[in-house]
C-alpha cells in the first residue's frame, strides 16, 4: 500500500542512537511523554504575524526561528556554525511572541532552536516520505545533557497525529511501535526526536502551526516535565 519505507540507505540510519549523554529516565521506555494540555492561550498573532523562512522538513513546510545559534532569522542547523543545539539567541520574531516566549523562557532548562512550523495539509502516505530521525546532537559533548525536542500545537487539528516509531533491530522504523499523537490546540509533548522516526500526518485543509523548541536534558528539564505530569492531578 505505502510506496515508500525507509532503507538502509536513508541518512537517517547514519545518525548516533547510542551515546554516553545523560538521557531523561522518563523517556526511557517510549522515547515521548505526553503533557498536560496547555492551560494558557497562544494569541494568534504571536504566530501567524511572523517571518516565515521557506525551509522544507518534514513535509511542505515554513518555519518562523524565535530563537536560533547566534539570532539571526536562520533555519540553519546550529551545527553550520560550529554549534550545539543549544545555548540559542532570541530573534526579532521573538518580540511578537511574548506568550511563547515566556513559555520556553519558564522551562529553565538549555534550549537551541525554537521555531514555529507551519505545515501543509499532507496525507499519511505524502507524510511517511518524510518520516526521519534528527540529528540533535551533533557537536554534544558526551557528559552534556542529551538534546530532545518538546512541541506546544497552536492550531487545532484533533484529527491530525504526530507519528512515532521506535526502531527495529534493523535501525529501521519499526511499525509495531507506532503511536499516534493526536495535534488538538494545546497538546503537549517531549520526544527523543533522535531515537524516533518521526513525522506529522495532517488530512486538514488549511495549515498546522506548533511551536518547537530543542531543550537540553537534566535534571532541570526532568523536574519541569514531573512539574507539568504532577499539576494534572
Ligand atoms: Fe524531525
Amino acid at each position: 500500500m505505502t510506496s515508500f519505507w525507509p532503507t538502509q540507505e536513508h541518512w537517517s540510519v547514519a545518525i548516533p542512537l547510542h551515546t554516553p549523554h545523560p538521557r531523561l529516565p522518563i523517556l526511557n521506555a517510549t522515547g515521548f511523554v505526553q503533557l498536560p494540555a496547555a492551560d494558557f492561550v497562544v494569541p494568534p498573532s504571536e504566530y501567524e504575524s511572523l517571518e516565515y523562512l521557506d525551509w522544507k522538513s518534514g513535509g511542505d513546510t515554513n518555519f518562523a526561528p524565535l530563537a536560533s545559534a547566534d539570532g539571526e532569522l536562520d533555519c540553519r542547523g546550529f551545527w553550520d556554525k560550529g554549534k550545539t543545539d543549544k545555548d540559542a539567541l532570541w530573534t526579532s520574531n521573538a518580540d511578537h511572541a511574548p506568550t511563547l516566549k515566556h513559555y520556553v523562557s519558564g522551562v529553565g532548562a538549555n534550549f537551541g532552536r525554537v521555531r514555529i512550523i507551519k505545515l501543509q495539509p499532507q496525507d499519511r502516505e505524502t507524510a511517511i516520505r518524510s518520516i526521519h530521525r534528527d540529528d540533535n546532537n551533533r557537536f554534544n559533548p558526551d557528559n552534556e545533557g542529551w538534546v530532545v525536542r518538546s512541541w506546544v500545537e497552536l492550531s487545532d487539528n484533533p484529527d491530525s497525529y504526530m507519528l512515532l516509531m521506535d526502531n527495529g533491530p534493523d535501525g529501521l522504523p519499526d511499525p509495531s511501535t507506532e503511536v499516534r499523537v493526536p495535534l488538538s490546540r494545546g497538546a503537549r509533548f517531549v520526544v527523543d526526536t533522535q531515537r524516533l522516526w518521526h513525522v506529522v500526518v495532517h488530512p486538514g485543509t488549511s495549515a498546522r502551526h506548533a511551536l518547537i523548541t530543542s531543550f537540553e536534558s537534566g535534571p532541570v528539564l526532568e523536574e519541569w516535565i514531573d512539574g507539568q505530569i504532577g499539576a494534572r492531578a
